[in-house]
């Protein structure tokens, strides 16, 4: 498996984002707007708040930008939360988004100690889905006509991981 840090994400982290939330796979398939700036961005890592929302730069050992990995709300009452994850052109295939995904899940299970963790992957983005499945999570089933942006709405495959599924390291 790549070796991969989750860091906690940063304003310092503002242009490699800006980089990776250029690309059109990850305009088509996350809910960033289509055209992200700055200012988006900064209130957008504002939201990681460390209590309902988190977010990290997922990195290499040397600190090197290889993506994101965010939560959405975390339902602390529900003890559940949405994982997700991009990343950039340049690093992928080989590995980083299933070992971020791993890393959240880690995390999930055993610092936050949540119960059950999603990821909703649009249908047509197989190599989101292989991610999912390389990582453990099941395919529940897939949520029809899902608001994903402005008008646009997708069907969304939902996996699950819960914690007793958790792949050893
Ligand atoms: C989806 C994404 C996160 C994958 O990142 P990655 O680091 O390349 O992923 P990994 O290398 O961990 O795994 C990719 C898997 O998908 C497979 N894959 C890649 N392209 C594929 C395709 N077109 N069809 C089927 N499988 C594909 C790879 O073979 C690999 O599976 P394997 O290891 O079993 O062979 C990345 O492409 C991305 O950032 N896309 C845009 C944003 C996005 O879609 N985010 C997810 C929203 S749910």
């Amino acid at each position: 498996m790549v070796d991969v840090r989750l860091v906690p994400l940063t304003v310092a982290h503002v242009p490699d984002l800006l980089a990776a939330m250029a690309d059109p796979e990850v305009l088509r398939f996350t809910r960033t707007p289509h055209v992200v700036t700055e200012e988006w961005l900064r209130g957008w890592l504002a939201g990681f708040d460390g209590h309902d929302r988190f977010g990290w730069a997922v990195v290499d050992p040397a600190g090197a930008f290889l993506g994101y990995a965010v939560t959405g709300p975390v339902d602390h009452e529900g003890a559940e939360a949405e994982l997700g994850y991009a990343v950039a052109p340049a690093a992928r295939g080989r590995g980083v988004a299933t070992a971020g995904l791993l890393a959240m899940a880690r995390w999930a299970f055993h610092e936050a100690g949540l119960l059950r963790v999603t990821a909703l992957v649009s249908t047509g983005n197989p190599a989101s889905s292989a991610v999912a499945r390389r990582a453990g999570f099941t395919r529940e089933g897939v949520l029809r006509s899902v608001h994903h942006r402005d008008d646009v709405r997708v069907d969304l495959e939902c996996w699950s991981l819960l914690p007793s599924e958790l792949p050893a390291t």
